[in-house]
């Protein structure tokens, strides 16, 4: 059955069976900036019990760190120093505060997020927080740009969120508007394709879908839908659900 075709269905609207395989389940979650790839990965963390880990919050604390040391976030050198500044100083608050969503954060992170130093740096954090996540939970989700390529190219499901770009400048824009009133939606767009541009022609992990991913386009959809087709998903692998489930 395609995505398409279970997006026309009534699917899951009840939790997931608490029964958990033996070893931890990994989950990749990609997609372009404001694909509604973050909400559905933490949707899914919440829905099954699982650790999650907002990969691009780790860029995004690099690039506040090189801002606030006035250095250049194209710079290998003062990006180096940033990463050991997060790497030591690296809580679940830092990657939550909103500071990370800042306009010129975004734009930064995008540039120390192609300095392959920086994502070497930055991968054993993410491989290990995969492989052994935090607590007593059956699983954990990622999201980020190369989660399902090159950080866990083994996961056990992959999702990679896409929406247009004009959708997405919206939901960029109606996030921002409140804090950055002389932001306008042609700005966010402008800045929104320009990232695109940069994270997929980098040359180290360039931002795609991975070959076994499923697609899951947001654009019409509300995040509980993404969410429920995303979990029918899940649970057709690993927990047997049949096609005639709803
Ligand atoms: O998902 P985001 O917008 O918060 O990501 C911020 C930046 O970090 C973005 O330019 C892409 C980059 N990123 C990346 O290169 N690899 C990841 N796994 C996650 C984010």
């Amino acid at each position: 059955m395609s995505i398409a075709e279970l997006q026309k269905m009534d699917v899951v609207t009840k939790a997931v069976p608490t029964a958990q395989p033996l070893r931890k389940i990994v989950i990749a979650v990609d997609g372009p900036a404001a694909s509604g790839k973050g909400t559905l990965a933490r949707k899914i963390a919440e829905r099954l019990g699982y650790a999650y880990l907002d990969t691009g919050a780790l860029y995004r604390a690099v690039a506040l760190a090189v801002l606030e040391m006035n250095g250049d976030p194209s710079r290998v050198g003062d990006v180096m120093l940033a990463v050991d500044v997060v790497k030591r100083n690296l809580t679940l608050e830092l990657l939550a505060s909103s500071l990370l969503r800042r306009p010129d954060v975004s734009e930064a992170s995008s540039k120390v997020a192609a300095l392959p130093e920086v994502r070497t740096e930055l991968l054993e954090f993410q491989r290990s927080f995969a492989k052994n996540p935090p607590g007593e939970v059956g699983g954990a989700v990622l999201d980020g740009r190369d989660i399902g390529t090159v950080v866990c190219p083994d996961a056990d499901i992959k999702f990679f969120v896409t929406a247009k770009p004009e959708e997405r400048a919206q939901r960029r824009f109606n996030e921002l508007q409140w804090h950055h009133p002389l932001l306008t939606l042609e700005k966010v767009l402008a800045d929104l394709l320009q990232r695109d541009q940069r994270d997929k022609t980098r040359e180290v992990s360039p931002a795609y879908p991975a070959n076994d991913a499923y697609l899951l386009d947001t654009t019409k959809l509300s995040p509980d839908e993404v969410l429920d087709t995303a979990i029918y998903t899940v649970q057709k692998k690993f927990l047997g659900a049949t096609d005639d489930h709803a």
